[in-house]
């Protein structure tokens, strides 16, 4: 093609190009608005629904004359941040159970609770006989880490992001770790997050000693083709709401 065709039909093409750019940026800003409109409008929705829970839960305590003490506190944390609380409710018996019995009382060293909530297990923990000095507990719920504070003097406390742990913990922890126990919910964070978690959780422990995670989801919460750790996980416990399995690894 001779060079004055050429240069014309590159200009052409300049322009088709500059067409579809700015038509794009139109598209672009609508879908933006319409984004932040459904935004505005789940928010509006959320903040609805909460007050009518909270306004139940009231009604409910009054006619029965009770407080729903760890039920509501959890429920109120859940309203005001679903993805990080992760569950409505805390975990029950038969999981906090399942959940300590991989954790053996004898070992030495401390015990990492990452999100322990309200408790409950915490509470399974200290009945299976790991002693309450041996708990470091990772929150980041002020109003958790309150209760806990009160419930369990003798632990130590970290109001903290648990995804931090490293930073958290390798100065406050005088001997590696004999188990940590996560009741974050993992399965809303990216993969990378998750395995990075449980990278630094080998690091803090001794070889060959467990993370113990549940979930409700029917996944592993870390596949085990990911590599370089063992999995073992419990029967599905479908005495909890809702039904929960545990999953634990450990590094060779
Ligand atoms: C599914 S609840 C489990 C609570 C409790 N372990 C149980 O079994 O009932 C998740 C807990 O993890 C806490 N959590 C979530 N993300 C966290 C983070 N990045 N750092 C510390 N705590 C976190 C939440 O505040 C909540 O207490």
């Amino acid at each position: 093609m001779p060079l004055p065709a050429l240069q014309k039909f590159e200009r052409k093409i300049e322009r088709q190009i500059e067409r579809q750019i700015r038509f794009l940026e139109v598209r672009k800003n609508i879908i933006e608005r319409k984004i932040e409109r459904q935004i505005r409008l789940f928010e509006q929705k959320r903040n609805g629904i909460g007050k009518r829970i909270e306004h139940q839960i009231k009604q409910f305590e009054l006619k029965k004359g009770i407080r729903l003490d760890d039920e509501v506190r959890f429920i109120r944390s859940w309203i005001e941040r679903p993805l990080s609380i992760g569950a409505v409710t805390p975990s029950g018996k038969i999981l906090a159970r399942t959940m300590a019995r991989y954790v053996d009382p004898n070992s030495t060293g401390p015990v990492v609770e990452l999100g322990p909530g309200t408790g409950p297990v915490t509470e399974a923990l200290v009945e299976a006989g790991v002693a309450p000095s041996r708990l470091v507990l990772v929150e980041f719920n002020p109003t958790f880490c309150h209760l806990l504070r009160s419930r369990y003097p003798d632990a130590t406390l970290v109001q903290g992001d648990a995804y931090g742990m490293r930073r958290l913990l390798e100065t406050l922890l005088l001997q590696p770790a004999a188990a940590v126990v996560s009741g974050l919910p993992l399965i809303t964070k990216p993969i990378k997050m998750r395995l990075r978690l449980l990278r630094d959780a080998f690091d803090l422990m001794l070889p060959g000693a467990p993370f113990v995670q549940f979930t409700y989801s029917v996944a592993a919460p870390l596949p085990k083709r990911l590599g370089g750790f063992s999995v073992e996980a419990s029967e599905r416990i479908w005495m909890n709401l809702p039904p929960a399995r545990v999953w634990v690894y450990r590094r060779p």
